[in-house]
């Protein structure tokens, strides 16, 4: 119930930015859309980079930024284009971007983008039904840096790493989480029912700000800055671990473990 009441309160404009006043004289760093720009341009000189989920509503602009601002090899991927707009960018500045028109949770997109050094992916994660999957896939293309902009719910007090899975909530459930009062006009499954033919237009996944980091760090980065919104968290990471990777034993190996499980009598049903 509190609850509830936090989330709507922070929906009211007003008050939305009276709790960014607060959490600015806490310490804490305040995210927006706009400073996207700022850490393209700080991370992708001299280096790779990758922006996966390039296209809606942008065209290419930050792959083609990433490019302006000296980044070696530029890859825009996306699940859907080019667009006009993108390929007349490219063309009027004479561009090396190279688009790869790909599910970046398919192994044969990221063979084809390769090891990059910075992978840039905005707006993209709360669209997959498997977050997890999504950031070990980037992590699999990325080798140093990570940044990272999706959309998040405001923390559950007491309850650390919660998130909600927004397909098949009644219409009062989805309204709680439809963003209209702060300017957002259409969120697929959420303004409307879910609907499967849109398949990644969906918003699928609330995840807290504790819940994100848990995933990141699960999947192999380090956060080593976080701007946090009410409702969307920036997060520039480091890779660190190796992508999470479940190592499948061949017939033999698997046939000798289970006897020495079964000789352990350790497997007990859950
Ligand atoms: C909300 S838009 C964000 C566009 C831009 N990055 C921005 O921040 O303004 C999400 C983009 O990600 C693309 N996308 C969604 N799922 C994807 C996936 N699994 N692989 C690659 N691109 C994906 C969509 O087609 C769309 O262009």
């Amino acid at each position: 119930m509190l609850y509830r009441w936090k989330v709507r309160s922070l929906k009211v404009p007003r008050l939305n930015l009276l709790w960014r006043r607060w959490r600015a004289r806490r310490g804490d760093i305040l995210g927006s859309y706009d400073r996207l720009p700022e850490y393209i341009r700080r991370h992708a000189p001299g280096h790779s980079f990758a922006d996966v989920g390039c296209m809606w509503g942008v065209n290419g602009e930050y792959a083609f930024l990433a490019e302006e601002a000296g980044a070696t090899r530029v890859a825009a991927v996306d699940v859907f284009g080019p667009t006009p707009e993108f390929e007349e960018k490219r063309r009027a500045r004479g561009s090396r971007v190279e688009f790869i028109l790909g599910d970046i949770t398919r192994l044969e997109t990221l063979d084809r983008i390769g090891e990059t050094d910075v992978v840039f992916c905005a707006g993209v994660l709360y669209h997959h039904p498997s977050p997890f999957d999504l950031l070990v896939a980037l992590r699999r293309i990325c080798r140093q840096t990570l940044i990272l902009r999706t959309s998040t719910i405001p923390e559950v007090r007491g309850l650390p790493n919660a998130a909600v899975y927004f397909p098949m909530l009644d219409a009062r459930g989805r309204e709680l989480w439809n963003l209209k009062p702060l300017g957002l006009l259409h969120q697929a499954g959420i303004t409307g029912e879910f609907q499967p033919a849109d398949g990644y237009g969906n918003w699928f996944w609330g995840l807290t700000p504790s819940c994100l980091e848990s995933l990141l760090k699960t999947a192999g980065f380090r956060v080593e800055f976080r701007a946090t919104e009410a409702f969307a968290q920036t997060c520039v990471c480091t890779a660190v671990a190796p992508a999470l990777h479940h190592e499948l034993p061949d017939e033999l190996t698997a046939r000798r473990l289970a006897a020495e499980i079964s000789a352990a009598g350790i497997a007990r049903p859950a």
